[in-house]
């Protein structure tokens, strides 16, 4: 694994203080899960830099692959800067094993390229849950809650992945989520849909939503797309449009016509990751939109309870399609 420089630095001193004296801060943890989550009493006066240098191309392509991560849409610009300072890159192999379930929690990682399957074991079977295609993010459960690795991550091509070191991540991500659950908390507590959740369940929603904020007209999904996210709509208005296909081998499509709306608190983007389906409907912000995020993992992971609900709208979809276009639009069927 690429070694980092380990700086120390005073909170206010910013860049210029990169070239204090190296320490090595991992040494002084002596073992990983005895360590307690409490992100506000870390590091009090004192911070624990760690640079990578990298090339232009390396910095370009590690932005790219960072624009889209939900856990990093919370940072601040100076605190962004420093985690893409402190990644570094690592070379993968077809059939290698990223991270191993049951292992403590190193790193942090974000996909640059490459395919990798997410396998879990329970009862001493394993099973392939879910995989990444080219882009997303893995490896944050073990290092927000001091827990070991609850899945096996294999690479099915090769790739490339950025890693981000455990006390950077706790000191800037797992920090700046505690003062997202303080923002939060109420507003995910009040969402009929997430009842059926635990409250530590739906404490573990805040921590992987991100905030996403769309100007008026902007577009948010596009029908036929993939999905790679959920929304729940924290401000503002959103409208659900639907173009009508003439026939199922007819590329030609009809005028979008507005099938809903949604305002706070209500949530959209779940048919296609219920369905395993492209997107059914595009969605466009109607003035300032801010919306909560989660991404298709934290999705299956963290809302299982709550699916039957959403099945339940599906049905509800069916019928003010029929009502709309005369048929259900195929909405479920895998093969339309
Ligand atoms: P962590 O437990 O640190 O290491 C394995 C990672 O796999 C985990 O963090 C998540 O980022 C990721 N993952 C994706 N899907 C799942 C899943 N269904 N269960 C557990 N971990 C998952
Ligand atoms: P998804 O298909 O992921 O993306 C478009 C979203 O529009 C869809 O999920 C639903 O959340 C939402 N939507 C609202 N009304 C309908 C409808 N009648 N049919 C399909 N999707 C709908």
């Amino acid at each position: 694994m690429t070694k980092g420089r380990h700086v120390t630095l005073q909170k206010e001193e910013g860049h210029a203080a990169r070239e204090a004296p190296v320490i090595n801060r991992f040494s002084r943890r002596a073992s990983v899960c005895a360590e307690s989550y409490n992100p506000d009493e870390e590091d009090d006066d004192t911070e624990t830099r760690v640079i990578h240098p990298k090339t232009d191309d390396q910095r370009n392509r590690l932005q790219e692959a960072c624009k889209d991560i939900l856990l990093f849409k919370n940072v601040d610009q100076e605190q962004m800067s420093q985690v893409l300072d402190a990644m570094f890159e690592k070379l993968v192999k077809c059939g290698e094993h990223l991270i191993d379930q049951g292992d403590d929690g190193d790193n942090f990682y974000v996909i640059d390229r490459g395919t990798y399957d997410i396998c879990v074991k329970s009862d001493g079977v394993g099973r392939c849950v879910g995989a990444y295609d080219n882009h997303g993010s893995f490896g944050e459960l073990a290092l927000m809650y001091n827990t070991p690795r609850a899945a096996t991550i294999i690479a099915t091509s090769v790739g490339a992945i950025w890693g981000l070191d455990r006390a950077t991540f706790r000191r800037i991500i797992v920090r700046n989520n505690a003062r997202k659950r303080r923002m939060y908390e109420n507003f995910i507590e009040s969402l009929p849909f997430l009842k059926s959740l635990e409250f530590s369940e739906r404490l573990k929603v805040v921590d992987v939503i991100g905030t996403k904020i769309y100007g008026d007209g902007e577009q948010i999904i596009a029908q036929g797309d993939g999905a790679e996210s959920f929304f729940i709509v924290e401000s503002g208005e959103v409208r659900i449009t639907m173009k009508r296909k003439q026939s199922k081998s007819d590329a030609e499509v009809k005028e979008a016509v507005e099938i809903a709306r949604y305002s706070r608190g209500q949530y959209f983007g779940e048919l296609a990751l219920v369905t395993n389906k492209p997107r059914a409907a595009s969605a466009y912000a109607v003035g300032n939109v801010k919306c909560l995020a989660m991404d298709v993992q934290a999705f299956e992971r963290l809302l299982g309870p709550c699916m039957e609900i959403m099945k339940r709208n599906i049905a509800n979809y069916e019928e003010q399609l029929v009502a709309l276009f005369g048929t259900n639009m195929d909405i479920t069927d895998p093969s339309a």
